[in-house]
Protein backbone atom coordinates (compact mmCIF):
# COMPACT_ATOMS: atom_id res chain seq x y z
CA UNK A 1 0.00 0.00 0.00
CA UNK A 2 1.27 3.54 -0.62
CA UNK A 3 1.93 5.62 1.93
CA UNK A 4 0.20 8.64 1.65
CA UNK A 5 0.33 12.20 3.04
CA UNK A 6 -2.20 12.55 5.45
CA UNK A 7 -3.15 16.15 6.22
CA UNK A 8 -4.86 17.23 9.24
CA UNK A 9 -7.29 20.37 9.25
CA UNK A 10 -8.43 21.38 12.58
CA UNK A 11 -11.81 22.83 12.16
CA UNK A 12 -14.60 24.73 14.78
CA UNK A 13 -16.70 21.98 15.30
CA UNK A 14 -19.84 24.38 15.44
CA UNK A 15 -18.68 26.64 12.26
CA UNK A 16 -16.06 25.03 10.16
CA UNK A 17 -14.69 27.25 7.76
CA UNK A 18 -15.93 26.94 4.00
CA UNK A 19 -12.61 26.57 3.02
CA UNK A 20 -11.38 23.47 4.85
CA UNK A 21 -14.92 22.18 4.04
CA UNK A 22 -14.34 22.73 0.55
CA UNK A 23 -10.77 21.46 0.39
CA UNK A 24 -12.27 18.11 2.12
CA UNK A 25 -15.10 17.99 -0.35
CA UNK A 26 -12.90 18.66 -3.24
CA UNK A 27 -10.43 15.37 -2.01
CA UNK A 28 -13.86 13.42 -1.57
CA UNK A 29 -15.18 13.96 -5.10
CA UNK A 30 -12.05 13.16 -6.83
CA UNK A 31 -11.35 9.60 -4.88
CA UNK A 32 -9.57 10.75 -1.61
CA UNK A 33 -10.24 9.15 1.48
CA UNK A 34 -11.21 11.60 4.58
CA UNK A 35 -12.12 11.21 8.05
CA UNK A 36 -14.41 13.61 9.43
CA UNK A 37 -16.52 13.80 12.90
CA UNK A 38 -19.81 12.99 13.48
CA UNK A 39 -21.78 13.23 16.47
CA UNK A 40 -21.21 9.36 17.21
CA UNK A 41 -17.70 8.35 16.15
CA UNK A 42 -15.19 9.89 13.44
CA UNK A 43 -16.09 8.10 10.09
CA UNK A 44 -13.66 7.33 7.05
CA UNK A 45 -15.57 8.80 4.07
CA UNK A 46 -15.25 7.76 0.51
CA UNK A 47 -17.21 8.56 -2.67
CA UNK A 48 -19.95 6.10 -2.55
CA UNK A 49 -20.25 6.06 -6.38
CA UNK A 50 -16.77 5.51 -6.60
CA UNK A 51 -15.85 2.14 -6.75
CA UNK A 52 -12.49 2.49 -6.69
CA UNK A 53 -12.14 5.13 -3.84
CA UNK A 54 -14.52 2.65 -2.03
CA UNK A 55 -12.24 -0.18 -2.50
CA UNK A 56 -9.03 1.95 -1.11
CA UNK A 57 -11.34 2.76 1.61
CA UNK A 58 -11.35 -1.27 2.72
CA UNK A 59 -7.72 -1.18 1.84
CA UNK A 60 -6.94 1.76 4.51
CA UNK A 61 -8.70 0.27 6.61
CA UNK A 62 -7.84 -3.46 6.45
CA UNK A 63 -11.76 -4.56 6.27
CA UNK A 64 -12.68 -7.66 4.71
CA UNK A 65 -14.57 -6.82 1.76
CA UNK A 66 -17.92 -9.22 3.00
CA UNK A 67 -19.06 -5.55 5.56
CA UNK A 68 -20.90 -3.27 3.89
CA UNK A 69 -20.62 0.35 4.59
CA UNK A 70 -23.20 2.90 5.87
CA UNK A 71 -23.95 5.99 3.15
CA UNK A 72 -24.10 9.46 4.41
CA UNK A 73 -25.97 11.95 3.00
CA UNK A 74 -26.88 15.43 4.08
CA UNK A 75 -30.96 15.39 3.51
CA UNK A 76 -33.81 13.48 2.95
CA UNK A 77 -34.13 14.14 -0.47
CA UNK A 78 -31.09 12.28 -1.57
CA UNK A 79 -31.87 9.16 -0.20
CA UNK A 80 -34.48 8.42 -2.95
CA UNK A 81 -31.52 7.63 -5.47
CA UNK A 82 -29.97 4.90 -3.43
CA UNK A 83 -32.89 3.19 -2.39
CA UNK A 84 -35.58 0.91 -4.57
CA UNK A 85 -38.31 2.41 -2.36
CA UNK A 86 -38.86 4.72 1.03
CA UNK A 87 -41.42 2.69 3.23
CA UNK A 88 -43.62 5.17 5.42
CA UNK A 89 -41.88 3.73 8.65
CA UNK A 90 -38.79 5.06 6.84
CA UNK A 91 -40.17 8.56 6.93
CA UNK A 92 -41.89 8.50 9.99
CA UNK A 93 -38.44 7.92 11.96
CA UNK A 94 -36.19 10.29 9.62
CA UNK A 95 -38.88 12.91 10.72
CA UNK A 96 -37.94 12.21 14.62
CA UNK A 97 -34.79 11.43 14.18
CA UNK A 98 -32.51 12.71 11.22
CA UNK A 99 -30.48 14.40 11.17
CA UNK A 100 -28.65 12.57 13.85
CA UNK A 101 -27.45 8.97 15.00
CA UNK A 102 -29.62 6.60 13.28
CA UNK A 103 -28.66 4.23 10.22
CA UNK A 104 -31.57 2.78 8.55
CA UNK A 105 -31.58 -0.40 6.42
CA UNK A 106 -33.21 -0.55 2.81
CA UNK A 107 -33.76 -1.46 -0.30
CA UNK A 108 -30.63 -0.71 -2.23
CA UNK A 109 -30.89 1.27 -5.98
CA UNK A 110 -29.03 -0.49 -8.78
CA UNK A 111 -26.54 3.01 -8.56
CA UNK A 112 -25.35 2.15 -5.09
CA UNK A 113 -22.18 -0.44 -6.16
CA UNK A 114 -21.64 -3.69 -4.83
CA UNK A 115 -18.46 -2.70 -3.30
CA UNK A 116 -20.76 -0.59 -0.72
CA UNK A 117 -22.99 -3.01 0.26
CA UNK A 118 -21.49 -6.49 0.19
CA UNK A 119 -23.55 -7.67 -2.42
CA UNK A 120 -26.55 -7.24 -0.41
CA UNK A 121 -29.52 -6.27 -1.98
CA UNK A 122 -29.82 -3.82 0.89
CA UNK A 123 -28.39 -0.34 1.57
CA UNK A 124 -27.57 1.18 4.88
CA UNK A 125 -28.19 5.29 5.35
CA UNK A 126 -27.55 7.90 7.70
CA UNK A 127 -27.82 11.87 8.08
CA UNK A 128 -25.42 12.72 10.67
CA UNK A 129 -26.15 15.97 12.95
CA UNK A 130 -22.74 17.18 13.23
CA UNK A 131 -22.43 20.92 11.95
CA UNK A 132 -18.93 19.21 10.13
CA UNK A 133 -20.48 16.03 8.90
CA UNK A 134 -23.34 18.22 7.81
CA UNK A 135 -21.12 20.75 5.56
CA UNK A 136 -19.09 18.37 4.08
CA UNK A 137 -21.77 16.44 2.69
CA UNK A 138 -23.78 19.43 1.62
CA UNK A 139 -19.98 20.94 -0.11
CA UNK A 140 -19.32 16.88 -1.43
CA UNK A 141 -22.59 16.86 -3.16
CA UNK A 142 -22.01 13.12 -3.12
CA UNK A 143 -23.16 10.37 -1.38
CA UNK A 144 -20.46 9.50 0.94
CA UNK A 145 -19.74 6.12 2.76
CA UNK A 146 -18.45 6.15 5.60
CA UNK A 147 -17.27 3.33 8.43
CA UNK A 148 -15.69 4.42 11.26
CA UNK A 149 -12.21 5.69 10.86
CA UNK A 150 -10.51 2.85 13.11
CA UNK A 151 -8.55 0.10 11.65
CA UNK A 152 -10.61 -3.09 11.27
CA UNK A 153 -11.39 -4.96 15.39
CA UNK A 154 -9.93 -1.39 16.97
CA UNK A 155 -12.18 0.68 18.78
CA UNK A 156 -13.90 3.44 16.89
CA UNK A 157 -12.36 7.31 16.94
CA UNK A 158 -14.14 9.08 19.10
CA UNK A 159 -11.43 12.21 18.47
CA UNK A 160 -8.93 13.11 15.72
CA UNK A 161 -5.33 11.62 17.90
CA UNK A 162 -7.14 8.17 17.39
CA UNK A 163 -7.83 8.36 13.56
CA UNK A 164 -4.22 9.18 13.53
CA UNK A 165 -3.53 6.17 15.56
CA UNK A 166 -5.00 3.97 13.02
CA UNK A 167 -4.82 5.71 9.67
CA UNK A 168 -2.13 8.32 9.60
CA UNK A 169 -0.13 7.35 6.34
CA UNK A 170 -3.21 5.11 4.54
CA UNK A 171 -5.35 8.17 4.06
CA UNK A 172 -5.49 11.44 2.33
CA UNK A 173 -7.21 13.87 5.16
CA UNK A 174 -8.74 14.16 8.68
CA UNK A 175 -10.86 17.46 9.52
CA UNK A 176 -10.11 17.59 13.20
CA UNK A 177 -12.88 19.09 15.01
CA UNK A 178 -12.88 17.42 18.47
CA UNK A 179 -13.96 14.84 20.34
CA UNK A 180 -17.22 13.51 19.61
CA UNK A 181 -20.35 13.47 21.59
CA UNK A 182 -22.14 10.50 21.73
CA UNK A 183 -18.87 8.13 21.43
CA UNK A 184 -21.10 5.00 20.47
CA UNK A 185 -21.55 4.36 16.91
CA UNK A 186 -25.28 4.88 15.42
CA UNK A 187 -28.04 2.24 16.07
CA UNK A 188 -28.51 0.69 13.18
CA UNK A 189 -31.99 -0.56 12.44
CA UNK A 190 -33.27 -2.72 9.17
CA UNK A 191 -36.40 -1.57 7.90
CA UNK A 192 -36.00 -4.15 4.52
CA UNK A 193 -37.03 -7.74 6.43
CA UNK A 194 -40.38 -7.10 7.55
CA UNK A 195 -40.30 -6.84 11.28
CA UNK A 196 -38.00 -3.67 11.71
CA UNK A 197 -35.33 -4.88 13.90
CA UNK A 198 -32.42 -3.46 15.51
CA UNK A 199 -29.26 -4.76 14.33
CA UNK A 200 -27.13 -2.95 16.06
CA UNK A 201 -27.85 -0.60 19.58
CA UNK A 202 -27.15 3.07 19.72
CA UNK A 203 -28.26 6.24 21.14
CA UNK A 204 -31.58 6.13 19.18
CA UNK A 205 -33.23 3.38 21.88
CA UNK A 206 -35.36 0.85 21.72
CA UNK A 207 -37.88 3.21 23.77
CA UNK A 208 -37.55 6.16 21.40
CA UNK A 209 -37.75 4.25 18.01
CA UNK A 210 -41.08 2.19 19.60
CA UNK A 211 -42.70 5.78 19.82
CA UNK A 212 -42.59 6.68 16.12
CA UNK A 213 -42.81 2.68 15.23
CA UNK A 214 -44.47 0.58 18.14
CA UNK A 215 -43.51 -2.70 16.24
CA UNK A 216 -40.11 -2.44 16.46
CA UNK A 217 -37.90 -5.48 17.82
CA UNK A 218 -34.08 -5.67 19.09
CA UNK A 219 -31.97 -8.96 17.57
CA UNK A 220 -30.33 -10.27 20.62
CA UNK A 221 -26.81 -9.47 20.95
CA UNK A 222 -25.38 -12.58 18.56
CA UNK A 223 -22.19 -12.18 18.90
CA UNK A 224 -20.90 -14.64 15.48
CA UNK A 225 -17.81 -15.69 16.51
CA UNK A 226 -15.15 -15.55 13.31
CA UNK A 227 -15.45 -17.75 10.67
CA UNK A 228 -19.25 -18.64 11.22
CA UNK A 229 -21.65 -17.16 8.35
CA UNK A 230 -21.99 -13.87 9.15
CA UNK A 231 -26.09 -13.20 9.75
CA UNK A 232 -25.69 -9.44 10.34
CA UNK A 233 -21.90 -8.49 9.03
CA UNK A 234 -20.10 -6.38 11.05
CA UNK A 235 -21.16 -8.28 14.49
CA UNK A 236 -18.29 -10.10 14.63
CA UNK A 237 -16.69 -10.90 17.92
CA UNK A 238 -13.35 -9.50 17.61
CA UNK A 239 -14.88 -5.70 17.27
CA UNK A 240 -14.28 -2.59 19.14
CA UNK A 241 -11.34 -4.62 20.71
CA UNK A 242 -8.31 -2.82 22.33
CA UNK A 243 -4.67 -4.80 21.82
CA UNK A 244 -5.49 -6.38 25.14
CA UNK A 245 -7.21 -8.54 25.94
CA UNK A 246 -10.40 -7.64 27.53
CA UNK A 247 -12.73 -9.59 30.40
CA UNK A 248 -16.04 -8.18 31.75
CA UNK A 249 -17.22 -8.90 34.93
CA UNK A 250 -21.08 -8.88 35.17
CA UNK A 251 -23.34 -8.75 38.01
CA UNK A 252 -23.90 -7.12 41.84
CA UNK A 253 -21.28 -4.64 42.11
CA UNK A 254 -19.55 -6.27 45.73
CA UNK A 255 -19.12 -9.61 44.38
CA UNK A 256 -18.16 -8.63 41.14
CA UNK A 257 -15.81 -6.37 42.57
CA UNK A 258 -14.51 -8.71 44.66
CA UNK A 259 -13.82 -11.70 42.04
CA UNK A 260 -12.49 -9.11 39.45
CA UNK A 261 -9.64 -8.09 42.59
CA UNK A 262 -9.23 -11.40 43.41
CA UNK A 263 -8.20 -12.04 39.63
CA UNK A 264 -6.05 -8.43 39.26
CA UNK A 265 -4.28 -9.63 42.64
CA UNK A 266 -3.58 -13.26 40.58
CA UNK A 267 -2.50 -11.29 37.71
CA UNK A 268 -0.41 -9.10 39.35
CA UNK A 269 1.84 -11.84 41.44
CA UNK A 270 2.65 -13.12 38.09
CA UNK A 271 4.05 -10.08 36.72
CA UNK A 272 1.18 -9.18 34.36
CA UNK A 273 0.70 -5.18 33.86
CA UNK A 274 -3.32 -5.03 34.63
CA UNK A 275 -5.33 -2.39 33.39
CA UNK A 276 -8.85 -1.35 35.01
CA UNK A 277 -11.80 0.07 33.77
CA UNK A 278 -14.88 0.96 35.49
CA UNK A 279 -17.66 3.41 36.50
CA UNK A 280 -16.37 6.08 38.87
CA UNK A 281 -18.26 5.09 41.40
CA UNK A 282 -16.70 1.60 42.01
CA UNK A 283 -13.16 2.87 41.88
CA UNK A 284 -12.51 3.39 45.73
CA UNK A 285 -13.91 -0.16 46.13
CA UNK A 286 -11.71 -1.73 43.60
CA UNK A 287 -8.39 0.02 44.69
CA UNK A 288 -9.28 -0.40 47.96
CA UNK A 289 -8.68 -4.13 46.99
CA UNK A 290 -5.96 -4.08 44.80
CA UNK A 291 -3.89 -1.70 46.15
CA UNK A 292 -1.34 0.52 44.36
CA UNK A 293 0.24 -0.96 41.03
CA UNK A 294 -2.77 -1.06 38.11
CA UNK A 295 -3.56 1.02 35.98
CA UNK A 296 -7.15 2.76 36.39
CA UNK A 297 -9.47 4.01 33.94
CA UNK A 298 -12.39 6.25 35.01
CA UNK A 299 -15.66 4.92 32.54
CA UNK A 300 -17.45 7.94 33.83
CA UNK A 301 -20.59 8.01 36.37
CA UNK A 302 -22.90 4.79 36.61
CA UNK A 303 -25.72 7.45 37.05
CA UNK A 304 -24.93 9.45 34.14
CA UNK A 305 -24.75 7.15 30.69
CA UNK A 306 -24.31 9.83 28.18
CA UNK A 307 -20.72 10.08 30.16
CA UNK A 308 -20.03 6.79 30.04
CA UNK A 309 -20.79 5.98 26.13
CA UNK A 310 -18.74 9.11 25.35
CA UNK A 311 -15.51 8.20 27.54
CA UNK A 312 -15.82 4.47 26.31
CA UNK A 313 -13.53 3.91 22.70
CA UNK A 314 -11.18 7.13 24.43
CA UNK A 315 -10.49 5.01 27.49
CA UNK A 316 -9.82 1.66 26.07
CA UNK A 317 -7.36 3.58 23.84
CA UNK A 318 -5.41 4.97 26.57
CA UNK A 319 -4.96 1.57 27.90
CA UNK A 320 -3.22 0.29 25.29
CA UNK A 321 -1.67 3.06 25.05
CA UNK A 322 -0.47 2.50 28.97
CA UNK A 323 1.28 -1.08 27.60
CA UNK A 324 -1.35 -3.37 30.42
CA UNK A 325 -1.08 -7.00 29.54
CA UNK A 326 -4.90 -7.58 30.48
CA UNK A 327 -7.81 -5.22 31.27
CA UNK A 328 -10.58 -6.20 33.60
CA UNK A 329 -13.83 -4.08 33.23
CA UNK A 330 -17.01 -3.36 34.63
CA UNK A 331 -20.11 -2.23 32.96
CA UNK A 332 -22.82 -0.39 33.78
CA UNK A 333 -25.99 -2.33 34.92
CA UNK A 334 -28.97 0.36 33.53
CA UNK A 335 -31.80 -1.26 32.16
CA UNK A 336 -31.64 2.14 30.22
CA UNK A 337 -31.49 1.67 26.36
CA UNK A 338 -27.73 3.32 26.35
CA UNK A 339 -26.89 1.13 29.12
CA UNK A 340 -27.68 -2.12 26.64
CA UNK A 341 -25.72 -0.05 23.95
CA UNK A 342 -22.63 0.26 26.03
CA UNK A 343 -22.95 -3.16 27.29
CA UNK A 344 -22.88 -4.50 23.86
CA UNK A 345 -19.79 -2.78 23.16
CA UNK A 346 -17.48 -3.86 26.19
CA UNK A 347 -19.04 -7.35 25.38
CA UNK A 348 -17.70 -7.32 22.19
CA UNK A 349 -14.65 -5.87 23.05
CA UNK A 350 -14.39 -8.85 25.52
CA UNK A 351 -15.33 -11.47 22.67
CA UNK A 352 -16.59 -14.01 25.43
CA UNK A 353 -14.51 -13.39 28.14
CA UNK A 354 -17.41 -12.91 29.98
CA UNK A 355 -17.68 -13.95 33.51
CA UNK A 356 -20.96 -13.91 35.33
CA UNK A 357 -20.51 -12.96 38.91
O1 LIG B 1 -22.21 6.03 13.82
C1 LIG B 1 -21.93 5.38 12.81
O2 LIG B 1 -22.73 4.61 12.28
C2 LIG B 1 -20.52 5.56 12.23
C3 LIG B 1 -20.43 6.99 11.68
C4 LIG B 1 -19.14 7.24 10.97
O3 LIG B 1 -21.53 7.28 10.88
N1 LIG B 1 -20.29 4.59 11.19
C5 LIG B 1 -20.11 3.28 11.47
O4 LIG B 1 -19.85 2.51 10.37
O5 LIG B 1 -20.17 2.82 12.61
P1 LIG B 1 -19.29 1.02 10.47
O6 LIG B 1 -18.95 0.64 9.08
O7 LIG B 1 -18.18 0.99 11.45
O8 LIG B 1 -20.51 0.17 10.94
C6 LIG B 1 -21.57 -0.05 10.01
C7 LIG B 1 -22.47 -1.13 10.53
C8 LIG B 1 -21.81 -2.47 10.42
O9 LIG B 1 -22.17 -3.25 11.56
C9 LIG B 1 -22.42 -3.03 9.15
O10 LIG B 1 -22.42 -4.43 9.12
C10 LIG B 1 -23.82 -2.47 9.22
O11 LIG B 1 -23.64 -1.16 9.71
N2 LIG B 1 -24.42 -2.43 7.87
C11 LIG B 1 -24.05 -1.67 6.83
N3 LIG B 1 -24.81 -1.94 5.74
C12 LIG B 1 -25.69 -2.89 6.12
C13 LIG B 1 -26.73 -3.59 5.46
N4 LIG B 1 -27.02 -3.36 4.18
N5 LIG B 1 -27.44 -4.51 6.17
C14 LIG B 1 -27.14 -4.76 7.47
N6 LIG B 1 -26.16 -4.13 8.17
C15 LIG B 1 -25.44 -3.22 7.50
MG1 LIG C 1 -16.79 0.29 12.74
Amino acid sequence: MVRLMTLVIRVDPNHPDPDSIGRAADCLRRGGLVAFPTETVYGLGAHALDREAVRRLFDAKGRPATDPLIVHVPTFDRISTLTRRVPASARALADRFWPGPLTLVLERSEDVPDEVTAGLNTVAIRIPSHPVARALLLAADVPVAAPSANLFTRPSPTRAAHVLEDLEGRIDMVLDGGDTNVGLESTVLDLAHGTPTVLRPGAITLDLLRRALPDVVYRSAQVVTEGAAMVSPGLSAKHYSPRAPLTLYEGLADRAISVLAAEARAAMATGSRVGILAPREELDAIRTRIGPAPHVEDAGSANNLPEVAQRLYAALRTLDAAGVDLILARSVSAEDGLGSAIRDRLRRAAAGRIVSC
